[in-house]
């Protein structure tokens, strides 16, 4: 049984990303009971300080938060998410407080002509991006789908990256309001009321993507 962890970076209960990933983990659920659901803002965990201890360690020198365990958890996933808002184009705060500390996972070596990183356990895994924003455009994405894509190369050839973008999320709870509620919300967000339809339709689509994107990466 494939086991599942995700680290949700939503600021909010009842979010967006929240109801994204409720439908990823319904999706999942369908081939296994290995899901942890971890928001990252409930966890303790310090601000990576750059001493670069673990290149030499192993791990990460900071002791006293919950990284510890959660970095075990990490290891022994075979799926890892990751949700979030985007905020300012990139992952919330809480979320990207973890990933720096993700640097303790790798041991980095500076050559002359390259950076060579090495993780200090082999990792075969997916990687999934649940990523909720109010711009129309996905392009505001773009800089975690990179930094996820760089992720990757550096975990090893062996990881997957998988991604759901949703787009026109601006309020609470958008992505399942019906056609009728998305119209008279759009004359408050000064977006044209003709969108509704459409919007309600791809909201669903957006839905449904998650939803069956839980149950393939779930299936042995
Ligand atoms: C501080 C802040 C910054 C944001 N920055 C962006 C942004 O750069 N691009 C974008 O499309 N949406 C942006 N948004 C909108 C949120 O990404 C969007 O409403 C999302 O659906 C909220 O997810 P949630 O309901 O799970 O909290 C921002 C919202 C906040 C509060």
């Amino acid at each position: 049984m494939k086991k599942i962890l995700i680290l949700d970076g939503s600021t909010r209960k009842q979010g967006n990303t929240s109801i994204m990933v409720e439908h990823f983990i319904n999706g999942a659920k369908n081939n296994t009971d290995q899901i942890e659901h971890i928001i990252a803002k409930d966890l303790k965990i310090e601000y990576c300080n750059g001493c670069l201890r673990c290149n030499l360690i192993k791990r990460c020198s900071i002791s006293g938060d919950d990284w510890n365990e959660l970095s075990e958890k990490i290891a022994d996933s075979d799926v890892l998410v990751f949700a979030s808002p985007i905020y300012f184009h990139y992952v919330t705060s809480p979320l990207k407080k973890i990933i720096d500390r993700f640097r303790s996972l790798i041991h980095v070596q500076i050559t002359e002509q390259s950076v060579r990183h090495t993780p200090w356990q082999k990792w075969n895994k997916d990687f999934v991006l649940l990523l909720s924003m109010g711009s129309s455009d996905d392009v505001d994405a773009q800089p975690v789908v990179d930094l996820f894509e760089y992720m990757k190369e550096v975990m090893g050839e062996e990881n997957r990256l998988h991604v759901v973008k949703a787009t026109r999320l601006a309020v609470i709870k958008q992505v399942i309001k019906t056609e009728d509620e998305l119209k008279q919300l759009y004359p408050k967000l000064e977006l044209p009321v003709k969108l509704a339809k459409q919007d309600a339709l791809n909201n669903k689509m957006i839905l449904e993507s998650c939803f069956k994107l839980g149950k393939k990466i779930s299936h042995v």
